[in-house]
């Protein structure tokens, strides 16, 4: 109990150190230039005052015919910011120019929600024409679905300029594997301009959502590997997964205790060796991560708190580019595609 004790007060005094230290916006500057634009809460006040209401109207409806869409549209906000800063890159089809993320290993049949910001996208444009980026309708979307999900609400700093262009390649390699190592996954998070604490908050958003049976089948390498685990827990995975001599198609609940309430169980299956992914069981095979998981187990709180704010860094990641608003999310607009 004394060592509990300690232990979160040690991990507590890490996360305030890492997010007091971590530079404004969570950009480093080694890694990722300036934002061309300020970011700004509020921005669309005048310009487009149902903005906000919009967004919210369209993804509460989705989220109410699928419940599962809340955790799909976090989702994309997050492989969106990891390629090249959050740019609405994620969502563009494939050019003559460049071949797009969309089929980038980890999102191939995986990434979802594209129709529902499609449907945002043109109420908005029926409203205020090309005045909501793409990339700002993902971010408010991403908060949205959290708040939905009896998570936190936060304010979402907007103008966001959406990308001329999409890469296959960064998207290949950016954004972290599911069978990453701690240090493997705090590199990702560092070449992107964000921390340690980052990567422990913003993996609580595996409270909600679910994953395919090739996502954390090396986790089921029962005697082979050296991940402790719960052993009815890997059970009921071996069982889900495979039914027969092949892996199956099943999805599993990345929280199997409270799977669309956004709260801080996912931290306390950790701690019970009952983490879907290798890259989340990780998070307590290190004693760094591991002290800040038992923070967030004890505390709900105070990991809803450094949810938020990681959110807002995360969402706060720009490279200086050339950057346009989209009349639809897929395309680039005419008279930006070089002819
Ligand atoms: C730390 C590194 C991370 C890794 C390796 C990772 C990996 C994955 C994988 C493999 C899946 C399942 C995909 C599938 O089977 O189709 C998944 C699902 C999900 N991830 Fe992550 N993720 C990470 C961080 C994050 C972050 C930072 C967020 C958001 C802030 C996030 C939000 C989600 C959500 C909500 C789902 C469920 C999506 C759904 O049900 O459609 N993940 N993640």
């Amino acid at each position: 109990m004394a060592v509990s004790v300690v232990l979160c007060l040690l991990a507590f005094g890490l996360v305030i150190t890492a997010h007091a230290s971590t530079p404004e916006l969570g950009l480093n500057k080694t890694c990722i230039d300036e934002p061309e634009v300020t970011l700004q809460v509020g921005l669309y006040d005048e310009s487009c005052p149902t903005a906000e209401l919009i967004v919210s109207s369209w993804v509460q409806k989705a989220v109410e015919e699928d419940p599962r869409m809340a955790a799909s549209l976090l989702r994309l906000h997050f492989h969106d910011c990891f390629v090249n800063g959050c740019d609405g890159s994620v969502l563009l089809e494939d050019t003559a120019d460049f071949v797009g993320e969309k089929t980038a290993p980890p999102n191939l049949n995986s990434l979802r929600g594209f129709e529902v910001i499609d449907d945002i996208k043109a109420q908005l444009e029926l409203v205020c024409p090309q005045t909501v980026s793409c990339a700002d309708i993902l971010a408010i979307a991403a908060r949205d679905s959290v708040a939905l999900s009896s998570g936190p609400r936060w304010e979402v700093p907007v103008g966001r300029k959406d990308s001329l262009f999409a890469s296959y390649e960064t998207a290949a390699s950016h954004l972290p594997s599911p069978a990453s190592n701690v240090t493997a996954l705090v590199g990702a998070f560092q070449d992107v301009g964000l921390t340690l604490a980052d990567l422990v908050a913003l993996s609580g958003a595996h409270t909600i959502g679910k994953a395919k049976c090739s996502s954390f089948s090396s986790r089921l390498s029962i005697g082979t590997g050296s991940l402790r685990g719960d052993p009815e827990f890997l059970q009921s995975l071996l069982m889900l997964c495979y039914p027969s001599t092949s892996i199956s198609t099943a999805m599993a609940d990345l929280d199997l205790k409270t799977p669309t309430a956004f709260d801080n169980q996912y931290y306390i299956n950790l701690l019970r060796g009952e983490g879907l992914l290798v890259s989340d069981e990780m998070l307590v095979e290190n004693e760094v991560t591991q002290a800040i998981v038992e923070l967030y187990a004890a505390n709900c709180d105070i990991f809803l708190q450094d949810f938020a704010k990681s959110m807002v860094r995360m969402g706060s990641l720009a490279k200086r580019q050339e950057g346009e608003v989209r009349v639809n999310c897929r395309f680039i607009n005419y008279n930006n595609i070089i002819h």
